[in-house]
């Protein structure tokens, strides 16, 4: 029953997606014509544009500043854009950095030909804006791989730009901007905005100021002394916001940084329901795992990873495509998303019903405080990627955080509980584990 229910979930997507998902495991496939050496070749635009999830409107890929469904309301936020791909996607392409080398799968590059620029010109924005992301690495744990009685790998996103994986959903936000700006299609810079206080605020700062575009970063008022004057060192304007009398019930950062968005700032954000650019440059991170589990011989049973926002896991699943089982992990002091998996086990179509089945979750608490989103913006997206995987959320036990914090730190990985996260989901699920399993786990967010 479950079973049937969940697969209407993905049928009626299905028809939102158009032909995307058909293709999700071509994703995670090697062309092997490109081993270095090869001379480049010149790819066609491959992305079709972009479908909302829930009301199926489309929107053009040759479309400037596509960041939400055009139906979008402040009455009726419940709409997400997904990226709609064409049949094949390009071969990764002989650079170490992964958004020259799957440059044009991306969104922001396929606008950018869209609108008349050359390759050249995208991979100098991309010079310009990421040149110094690298393939990060992925290898075997021997100490975890052991500990655990798997064969167990990890993609390592403590030493990417600004300590995590986040600014790689950012930076493909600021690359369409810097399209549009060189294409003549933006007046003015208005300024970015984001609601963070953590991985992500820092990559927004460090993105931001490399091409000197303003930067608001809407805050708690508990936020760290020390963190904000970090982000003000990189040139961000830091907004400590108190819960106004008259304020609607939710996060007051996020409800300043909505009052920014309407007034017309830029949402830099890692939410793709706010902005859908930026699950483009996360599909890098699937991408990259992809290509490298094929170079290392593994073949990987499943990937295990954290979610606060979902943006995170979007990408994982869609740049990994269905022939990897995702498993998502939340804390047991916060898990909105597998509260809603349960919900729309009776429901047709729940994206329809966004509101009913994906319900803040009140009180949020756990040592991975990255993960701490009451609500996972992005659930549509990583339940599609879960029920076409086979894989499902797992809620993690505190004490599993700790001690993956600590078995990751032992390892040698200066990692946060929060990149331990999706570690924890592998010992609280381990059980239903096969042993020898081959498991990737990502492992992002330094320890600070
Ligand atoms: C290190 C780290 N891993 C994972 C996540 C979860 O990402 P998402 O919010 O996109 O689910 C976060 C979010 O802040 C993070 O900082
Ligand atoms: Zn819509």
């Amino acid at each position: 029953m479950i079973r049937s229910l969940r697969t209407s979930l993905v049928s009626g997507s299905l028809r939102a997606f158009g032909n995307t998902r058909r293709h999700s495991t071509g994703e995670a496939a090697i062309d092997q014509s490109n081993r270095p050496g090869l001379p480049r070749v010149t790819i066609d635009v491959v992305i079709a544009g972009f479908k909302c999830a829930v009301c199926g409107t489309d929107v053009d890929i040759g479309t400037p500043f596509a960041w939400r469904c055009p139906q979008a309301t402040a009455d009726d936020p419940y709409h997400v854009l997904h990226i709609v791909r064409s049949d094949s996607l390009p071969p990764a392409l002989d650079d170490p950095n992964p958004f020259l080398r799957y440059g044009p799968r991306l969104a922001w590059w396929a606008f950018a030909q869209a609108n008349g620029m050359t390759g050249d010109a995208c991979a100098a924005i991309t010079r310009e804006v990421a040149a110094d992301f690298v393939v990060t690495s992925f290898e075997r744990s021997d100490a975890l791989s052991s500990e655990l009685d798997l064969d167990l790998w990890v993609k390592d996103e403590t030493g990417n730009v600004a300590g995590s994986h986040k600014a790689r959903h950012l930076a493909s936000i600021l690359m369409h901007l810097r399209a549009a700006e060189s294409l003549g299609l933006l007046a003015g810079r208005p300024p970015l905005a984001i609601a963070s206080c953590g991985n992500a605020a820092l990559a927004a700062a460090t993105l931001a100021a490399r091409v000197d575009w303003p930067l608001d970063v809407y805050v708690p008022t508990w936020m760290d002394d020390a963190f904000g004057s970090e982000i003000e060192r990189l040139g961000g304007r830091i907004h400590r916001c108190e819960r106004r009398d008259h304020d609607p019930p939710g996060d007051p950062a996020m409800l300043r940084f909505r009052d920014a968005r309407d007034a017309g700032a830029i949402p830099f954000t890692v939410q793709g329901p706010e902005n859908a650019y930026c699950l483009d440059g996360g599909r890098t991170l699937g991408w990259e795992i992809a290509d490298q589990a094929v170079l290392a011989g593994v073949k990987l049973d499943r990937v295990v990873v954290q979610v606060g926002g979902g943006a995170f896991a979007a990408s994982v699943g869609a740049g990994l495509g269905h022939a990897v089982r995702l498993d998502t992990v939340q804390a047991e002091g916060c898990a909105p998303l597998a509260a809603t998996w349960d919900r729309i086990a009776s429901i047709e179509q729940p994206e329809r019903y966004w509101s009913q089945v994906m319900r803040p979750w009140p009180e949020p608490h756990s040592i991975a405080d990255g993960i701490l989103d009451d609500e996972t913006y992005d659930w549509i997206a990583v339940t599609e990627a879960m029920v076409e995987s086979g894989g499902r959320p797992i809620v993690a036990l505190e004490r599993d955080i700790v001690r993956a914090r600590q078995l990751a730190t032992d390892a040698g990985f200066a990692v946060s509980a929060t990149g331990a996260a999706g570690l924890a989901g592998v010992l609280t699920a381990r059980e239903h584990i096969h042993d020898g399993d081959h498991i990737a786990v990502v492992m992002s967010g330094v320890a600070r």
